[in-house]
């Protein structure tokens, strides 16, 4: 009797991390709000958006013009839109707005990302018609980076390869992510002039940012008067020819977003090779959670800026690409017929790995997540919090937690 009693004991200790069938949303809210409410008082003496640590440890913010300035106000929505609680409205509010002069703002092509994701929220969950009008000229102000002879819009307006080759069209795989704010913008606006601009980015981007297996090339270079492309490499990637973990990230969530938007299955395709790139890498840990270049430290990838496994044993991780992945894959689980599965249960295991090994540390940081990766070539944001990993993280968690319900994923 005692044994059998003894057996039951053991087999069920056994069963039970593989009975872990859900993600503790709330418990990760609950997190999310207490770290937030921290990073909400260092900020009232700091003023600007909080962005990473620095080396020192100290908190590093930046300015509105800064790329990632909208995640902040966005995780302040994502708090709000999941717990219905004023103080979040209130405080998104107030984060949002400080970004109004953003919207004229046409020096490079991140408004996506700064507008979108804060005054994009902002109007979703108030409908309050004067976010509308702020978003209609982020569009206009994206919009003056289309250059027609090429059909995409200029990332940046000038770069070097590695080996000093000059781009005067440097179209980053990044840059997907913008669109969603011309799809949106033509949608509340009834001109369709947005919407053409974003397609012609994004039949572009399938055309030249993908090699044959699907992984992404981080840049892609144009000619701006003949329109043809001269040149592809990478500034953020391990290599060249390698694949720059957050590079696929993009390349997963813009294909399955362009979807979304158009119905075009040859996106999909795009979005699901893209994907099975990812997940099927033989480098990817089990964990999901991939270096920061799916090929760092492995032979035959010759950095031209100077990495060299050797003199770095460790290879990091990217949390903020599984972020993005997580929140992307949920999405494209809608969209497919997969009886296993796979993309839905893999954006459950990131969100798992994430919750249990990936959380920053209270006392040391007030960002949810750490070990991301921001730029390794330039030394910069090695192994750190980053706030747009927290972004898709909440971002994630509120698509999840809207399947579990039966409601539409986005
Ligand atoms: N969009 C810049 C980056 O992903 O680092």
């Amino acid at each position: 009797m005692y044994k059998q009693i003894l057996i039951l004991i053991i087999a069920t200790l056994f069963l039970l991390p593989s009975c872990k069938e859900t993600i503790s949303v709330e418990k990760d809210f609950d997190f999310a709000e207490k770290q937030t409410k921290k990073m909400l008082l260092d900020l009232d003496t700091i003023k600007n958006m909080p962005r990473s640590i620095n080396p020192d440890g100290k908190l590093e913010t930046v300015g509105i013009y800064d790329w990632t300035s909208g995640f902040f106000p966005g995780n302040l929505w994502y708090l709000y839109e999941y717990s219905h609680d004023d103080f979040w409205k209130k405080s998104a509010e107030k984060y949002t707005e400080k970004l109004v002069p953003v919207q004229h703002y046409t020096e490079q092509h991140d408004l996506g990302f700064m507008m979108y994701c804060s005054f994009g929220n902002a109007y979703r969950l108030t409908g309050d018609k004067k976010y509308k009008v702020i978003l209609a000229n982020s569009a206009k102000s994206l919009s003056t980076r289309f250059v027609p002879a090429a059909g995409v819009i200029k990332s940046w307006d000038f770069s070097r390869s590695w080996s000093g080759t000059p781009w005067h069209c440097p179209v980053i795989i990044d840059n997907m992510m913008n669109l969603e704010l011309l799809f949106f913008v033509s949608k509340i606006t009834n001109d369709d002039k947005y919407r053409k601009i974003a397609v012609s980015h994004a039949d572009n981007t399938l055309k030249n940012h993908l090699r044959d297996d699907y992984s992404a090339y981080h840049v892609v270079n144009y000619d701006t008067l003949s329109g043809k492309m001269t040149d592809r490499g990478t500034r953020q990637g391990l290599a060249d020819n390698s694949a720059w973990a957050r590079g696929q990230s993009w390349a997963i969530y813009g294909f399955t977003m362009i979807y979304r938007e158009t119905k075009d299955p040859k996106y999909l395709d795009a979005a699901k090779k893209a994907a099975d790139f990812y997940l099927n890498h033989p480098r990817l840990p089990k964990d999901l959670i991939p270096y920061w270049d799916f090929n760092a430290g492995e032979p035959g990838y010759k950095s031209p800026w100077g990495y060299n496994s050797d003199e770095f044993p460790e290879i990091k991780r990217d949390v903020s690409a599984a972020a993005v992945t997580a929140s992307a894959l949920l999405e494209l689980s809608t969209y497919v017929n997969e009886k296993d599965n796979r993309y839905y249960k893999s954006a459950e295991k990131i969100l798992d790995s994430l919750q249990d090994k990936y959380r920053a540390t209270p006392g040391k940081d007030n960002f949810i997540l750490e070990h991301s990766v921001g730029d390794y070539p330039r030394n910069s944001e090695i192994d750190v919090p980053l706030v747009y990993a927290d972004y898709y993280y909440l971002e994630a968690l509120i698509r999840y937690n809207r399947l579990k319900k039966g409601e539409p994923v986005v």
